[in-house]
């Protein structure tokens, strides 16, 4: 099999970003909807960067500015050193784009879709990597498919296929996995994972922390259109209050311990910072006299650190 390399060059003169934000700003209704802040970070090249943040934080924006279909209000985005809107088209060709929302031509067949979007870039003979993009997400059966035919995870299969096409330098994922199955997601993050290794940078934004957590090498927090958090992740994971309880229970939980709990139906999880904290909290279970069963001590995880971060920082 032929690995993909990096096509696309940066400019000359020097070590770029794979990726870099500076001050970027975007508000939306005439300045009523502040989407973006003075958000400002770099991505270096072969970096696989977790961009994470609730609903509304403003992920999708920055890609939106970053892929060209939307311009900042202020600030800059380049890519390997072009400017996203002074030097769009060496800028573009840099990227492939999974976009958040499921959009295609209804007319076109699986492999009709990849060629043309080959074509748009200007890519030629392209067979054999078309070949391998759909073997490797698992749509070779596929090919001669209509894409109105397509349920909605072949469909976000072969907008990751389009994406790739042009074997981009830079792979940027908008919640790639929102709502699709395990298999897929496998699937996807085994090829990806790969395209990673051989030194593509990826820039992914997702729900699942639990997939951030294994894939991202470091991770930024956006809320509220501003950067709260930004580190590798092992220092975010250790950073933190890095002592989980669980356990379950159906007794309600005394009021000095329910603001600090984290409940999920009969499941509770309550932070701790040290060994002492963990034998205070049990005490005071134990006082209010709140059964409780399966208790695990364990490290706490990215959803965790994501919270506490998210409940600490100003909006
Ligand atoms: N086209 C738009 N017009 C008005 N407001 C928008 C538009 N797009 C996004 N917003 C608002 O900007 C904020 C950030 O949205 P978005 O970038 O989609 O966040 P995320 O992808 O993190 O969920 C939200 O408050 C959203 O309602
Ligand atoms: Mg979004």
């Amino acid at each position: 099999m032929q690995s993909p390399t990096p096509a696309a060059a940066a400019p000359s003169g020097g070590e770029h970003p794979a990726l870099r934000f500076e001050a970027v700003s975007k508000t939306y209704r005439g300045g009523q909807v502040k989407a973006l802040d003075q958000v400002s970070f770099d991505i270096q090249p072969g970096e696989f960067f977790g961009l994470l943040g609730p609903n509304g934080a403003g992920k999708t924006s920055l890609i939106s500015i970053l892929a060209g279909l939307s311009r900042a209000s202020s600030g800059r985005v380049r890519v390997l050193g072009h400017d996203v809107v002074d030097d769009y088209a060496a800028a573009r060709k840099c990227l492939g784009i999974v976009p958040q929302e499921l959009v295609f031509d209804p007319f076109f067949s699986v492999r009709e879709a990849l060629e043309i979007q080959s074509g748009y870039f200007g890519v030629r003979d392209n067979g054999a990597w078309i070949d391998e993009l759909l073997e490797n997400l698992g749509l070779a059966d596929k090919a001669h498919a209509n894409m109105r035919q397509l349920s909605g995870g072949m469909k976000r299969r072969v907008l990751v296929a389009q994406a790739l096409v042009h074997r981009p330098p830079v792979i940027v994922l908008d919640e790639p996995t929102a709502g699709v199955d395990v298999e897929l997601r496998q699937t996807l993050w085994a090829f990806i994972a790969r395209l990673n290794k051989e030194g593509h940078t990826v820039l992914l934004t997702t729900h699942y922390l639990e997939e951030a957590e294994a894939l991202c090498h470091r991770i930024a927090m956006l809320k509220t259109g501003r950067i709260v958090a930004l580190d590798r992740t092992s220092n975010l994971l250790a950073g933190k209050a890095s002592t989980m309880l669980r356990f379950k229970t159906d007794v309600a939980l005394p009021q000095d311990l329910a603001p600090i709990a984290r409940v999920t139906g009969r499941i509770v999880q309550i932070k701790a910072h040290d060994a002492a904290e963990v034998e205070s909290v049990l005490a005071r279970l134990r006082a209010a006299g709140v059964p409780v069963e399966d208790l695990e001590i364990g490290r706490a995880d990215l959803e965790d650190v994501f919270l506490e971060i998210m409940q600490g920082a100003q909006a």
